[in-house]
């Protein structure tokens, strides 16, 4: 069949859409509510026999240079590859990955956007501008705006049908055919797209044509930090209805805050014919129903005066709405919500809440930004799992799917546009974020993915705010998206990226990665900018997930919980982008031959690509946990419930003593309220203290059996001193020193130092190296030590020292000596030369791989100074490969604090660190420390030995990647002497 192609909407500025549908709800239709209600939760949109889905094989033409593409375009002499629908290219053998934060990919001269001839020359980097003397340039080879080909056949049965084509999303845009004839256009890759298709559609088979570009003029409004794919990446579908089936459907409440009772309305349109409508409204005691008639396709239905169940995420009742057609029947899960903006708290349903948020992104190590429903339940799932109540949809509109989940599992959403600019600001100077929001040219484009966002996904209970779209500025085009929201809507308007222009904010101020200090401001109602002060507060982003962290995040639910004006606010990010690779690798920026990127930058979730939680997840999850408690001396205790509906009584909370006793309570604190208790600790501690140890209590609050949450409170702390350690007489034979460094045998076992054996630094974690690319860790790289002396007497060895960096320079000294429990290290660490802090303090040692079993009593997972809580102090037996954390780009992991003792087996001996003075910091990894500093991967973490590090301290960690670095108080000056002490011992 011949097409003749379209060769000027996509870089044609005025074209957004030819013959696309207005935007409106989406749902999907079934002949009767007992058929949909039968259909299991997930697969609506694939059962319906009113909505034939067009996923699978098909074929497909890529034209990496797009003046290949005939004009005319004959679908018989094509040679079609295959290609799964829906995917993105890049995971299909076309094109490569491409990874960028802020810039874009083509040349910046908006809205101007390449043709067929090769990109040439991208501009590359931040704060230089095209004309500066000195512009850094990367010139791709052979990078053009390529073009893809689709096509598939699907059959119509019935020719008298409506025959409407739905995209849920294509990147960038799609010029759609069907049986040789043009159908329509659309951009704005998230977004829903519909076309009426009935005029060229066929009894029999029928040819379907998507002519995909890689960038279109919407491409300037798509320059969101992740990989940039490209293809039609989420679900087609093709409906088939009659005239008076449902086209459209409102779901406005408003509530009655008189008599608490609820009144709902809206506009039901048809798809163009007349008939019967009735409404029922089902569930939680209520039934109610009416029936009205459209009229040129239209009525309007209200239902007043409803006793209801309000939703909300703690309890996310939900509502059968059915709306039946003469043919049809449209089953809408619906809920009731109040949000209320009084002053500067926002509250639901009367309440104020506090928002435990993540921002998630559709991004599968697989697919790309293809989920399949199973990715987007579990990632739902795992929000549940880990006290997350609050997805940020960042940035676009997600799946519907994904909303629907939220509806019915209780999570509040930020529905954001799919709008992003960001690298207006990298490509000219003066650096402003507002060059493409200021430019009233572009305000339709504005305007439709305002619309779009908002008719496709107002049906659904969770939204919480609309977002404008993320860092793109101001404020011109976005005050335009604002006035239509709150036309229709009357949900809330968030938008961050308003603060770097005149306009601030919109109805909630917001801000990212500031300090945990702007929430002090912002609660007392004193931060600088007025308008962070005079409506409610939320962080969009915070606590930068990226590597080892997020640290010291519970800096901030300190103000949160603190103010009523401190929303809460959303973790960046949920999952970590990354791509799989069928040997199990997973590469990021930089991997696949792009010719700017951003390298790592994209890995930086919570969870791992694979989804499973990595350190992040269970810090973020404590810090998000329903019930806290803190104990005041004297047996009182107090407890605090964190939620904004539910009272404590919810919750079982098992109290669990480390003498083993235990005991079971419930408390009726009432939400987001605290209460004092008592628990007759005093006894236990003076018991436990008698028999010299240790008292710890923990707190497991479960709901209906599943833990949420454990939290550890020391009661009594106890470890052995050096005073009650007597000498030996002699240094052990077997024991003695090379160059100043120890070396220990004892029968077949040999324990050495490893290199440096005073080690002051990690390898750099993502947090440690910040956006303008300095490197907390570097200038300890190269740590140079001297010994000065070793002296050895019978009894003692001290060994004297320097060590030197680039801009430091420390004394130490070392002294061992034997007692009855072991060899005692003791060592001194003093600055002579320079200022600022010390990343660490420890002696390193090395065993041969086949101590691959290490048993410690310390905090039981990774933990650091400022991000320790999640875990709490138990022993724990792991094998040493267990000791480092699978980053994705490997990195200083998997530090314990508190120890107490640790024992590395080889399954015959043990070689044992007890803490002597203090509880260590210990470091076990498969490999060096030095080792560490060259990897990039995970394959590159080969095993070359046991190397365990003893430590008198490791900073913090912080969220420096993209925020403020580790807090003081995690932190260790130079100028402050350092001595600590342990002892080892070998069995
Ligand atoms: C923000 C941005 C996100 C992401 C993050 C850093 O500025 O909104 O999309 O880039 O920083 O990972």
């Amino acid at each position: 069949m011949y097409y003749h192609i379209d060769r000027d909407h996509y870089h044609d500025f005025q074209t957004i859409e030819v013959n696309r549908l207005p935007a409106r709800s989406y749902f999907i239709p079934y002949p009767c509510a007992d058929q949909f209600l039968a259909v299991p939760r997930g697969k609506e949109r694939y059962a319906s026999p009113m909505v034939k889905c067009l996923n699978g094989q098909w074929d497909f033409k890529f034209f990496p240079e797009p003046s290949k593409m005939p004009e005319n375009l004959d679908t018989e002499v094509v040679p079609f590859d295959k290609i799964p629908v829906p995917s993105c290219i890049q995971f299909q053998g076309y094109d490569q990955p491409f990874y960028v934060n802020y810039r874009y990919q083509f040349p910046y001269d908006p809205p101007v956007i390449p043709t067929t001839d090769p990109v040439g020359k991208v501009f590359m980097w931040a704060g230089a501008d095209k004309d500066s003397p000195k512009p850094e340039w990367r010139i791709p080879e052979n990078q053009y705006n390529y073009v893809c080909v689709y096509r598939t056949f699907f059959t119509a049965e019935d020719p008298e049908k409506l025959y409407t084509l739905s995209f849920l999303g294509v990147a960038s845009c799609a010029d759609v055919y069907v049986n040789g004839t043009f159908a329509g256009y659309t951009e704005g890759s998230h977004n829903m797209a519909e076309f009426d298709v009935t005029t060229l559609v066929h009894a029999g088979e029928n040819e379907l044509l998507v002519v995909v570009h890689r960038w279109c003029n919407g491409s300037y409004l798509e320059c969101q930090d992740m990989f940039r794919n490209v293809g039609i990446f989420r679900d087609v579908l093709l409906r088939v209805n009659d005239p008076a089936d449902l086209w459209d459907i409102e779901w406005n409440t408003v509530k009655n805050r008189e008599n608490n009772t609820y009144s709902v309305s809206g506009m039901l349109s048809t798809c163009g014919g007349d008939g019967e409508i009735t409404l029922k409204i089902q569930g939680n005691g209520l039934d109610r129903e009416k029936t009205l008639r459209t009229e040129n396709g239209k009525a309007f239905y209200s239902f007043e005066d409803l006793s209801v169940e309000e939703w909300s995420a703690e309890s996310p009742h939900l509502y059968n709405f059915l709306v039946e057609s003469p043919d049809s029947c449209v089953v809408l899960r619906v809920g009731f919500k109040d949000i209320q903006i009084l002053k500067n708290r926002y509250l639901l349903n009367g309440r104020l809440i506090k928002m435990h948020g993540v921002n998630h992104h559709d991004t599968s190590p697989t697919g790309g930004y293809t989920m399949t429903p199973e990715e987007i339940e579990k990632d739902v799932a795992l929000c549940k799992e880990f006290n997350i109540d609050t997805i940020r949809t960042s940035h676009y509109p997600p799946d519907p799917y994904l909303l629907q989940l939220c509806d019915e599992m209780g999570i509040y959403v930020v529905d954001e546009a799919d709008l992003e600019t960001h690298g207006v600001w990298a490509h000219r100077l003066p650096p402003s974020y507002n060059r493409i929001s200021s430019d009233g040219r572009w305000e339709a484009h504005y305007m439709d993915r305002a619309r779009r966002l908002y008719q496709r996904d107002k049906l659904h209970a969770s939204i919480m705010m609309w977002s404008l779209g993320n860092e793109a500025g101001g404020y011109r085009n976005q005050d335009k998206m604002y006035e239509y929201l709150k036309k229709v809507s009357n949900i809330p308007v968030h938008y961050e990226s308003a603060i770097h222009s005149l306009r601030k904010a919109y109805d909630v101020a917001s801000e990212m990665y500031p300090p945990a200090e702007r929430l002090h401001e912002t609660g007392l109602g004193i931060a600088k900018v007025k308008e962070l002060n005079d409506r409610p507060y939320f962080l969009c982003e915070y606590a930068h997930a990226m590597g080892v962290g997020p640290g010291n995040i519970e800096s901030y639910w300190k103000e949160i919980y603190a103010f009523d004006s401190n929303m809460g606010g959303c973790v960046w990010e949920m999952v970590d982008h990354a791509i799989l690779h069928e040997d199990g690798s997973y590469t990021y920026g930089g991997d696949h031959g792009e010719w700017e990127h951003d390298g790592n930058f994209c890995v930086d979730g919570l969870f791992y690509p694979d989804r499973k939680p990595s350190t992040g997840a269970y810090i973020v999850k404590h810090c998000y946990r329903p019930l806290r408690f803190t104990y005041e001396g004297n047996d009182t205790f107090t407890v605090f419930n964190t939620r904004s509906f539910t009272t404590a009584g919810k919750y079982t909370v098992r109290i669990c003593f480390s003498n083993g006793e235990e005991e079971e309570r419930r408390f009726d604190t009432a939400p987001l309220c605290k209460d004092t208790f008592t628990l007759p600790v005093a006894e236990k501690i003076r018991a436990a203290g008698a028999k010299g140890e240790e008292l710890f209590v923990t707190f497991h609050t479960e709901a209906d059996g599943t833990e949420m949450a454990r939290e550890q409170i020391s009661l009594l702390e106890h470890v052995m001193e050096k005073e009650d350690l007597p000498s030996a007489e002699a240094l052990p034979e077997g024991f003695g020193e090379e160059a100043g460094r120890i070396r220990y045998t004892q029968g077949d076992v040999t324990l050495r130092s490893s290199d440096p054996y005073t080690i002051l630094y990690r390898a750099a974690t993502d947090n440690d190296k910040n956006l303008l690319g300095i490197n907390l860790m570097k200038e300890f790289y190269d740590q140079n030590t001297q010994v000065i002396s070793v002296n050895k007497e019978k009894e003692r060895l001290v060994v004297l020292g320097n060590i030197t960096c680039s801009k430091k320079e420390f004394r130490f000294a070392d002294i061992y000596r034997m007692t009855d429990r072991g060899l005692l290290v003791t060592s001194k660490l003093h600055c002579t030369r320079g200022s600022g802090i010390l990343p660490r303090f420890g002696k390193s040692f090395y065993l041969p791989e086949s101590f691959d079993q290490v048993t410690y009593l310390g905090r039981d997972s990774e933990s650091y100074a400022d991000m320790k809580d999640q875990a709490v102090i138990r022993e724990v037996s792991c094998p040493v490969t267990d000791m480092t954390e699978p980053n994705i780009k490997p990195q200083e992991s998997g530090n314990r604090c508190d120890c107490r003792y640790a024992v590395l087996s080889d399954g015959t001996h043990k070689v044992i660190f007890e803490a002597v003075d203090a509880p260590f910091q210990l470091s076990v990894k498969p490999y060096s420390d030095v080792e560490l500093l060259d990897m990039k991967h995970r394959e590159d973490e080969l095993r070359t030995g046991t190397f365990v590090t003893i430590q008198d301290f490791q900073m913090g960690i912080g969220t420096g990647s993209c925020g403020p670095g580790c807090a003081p108080e995690f932190t260790y000056p130079v100028k402050e002497d350092r001595e600590f002490s342990f002892l080892i011992r070998m069995e």
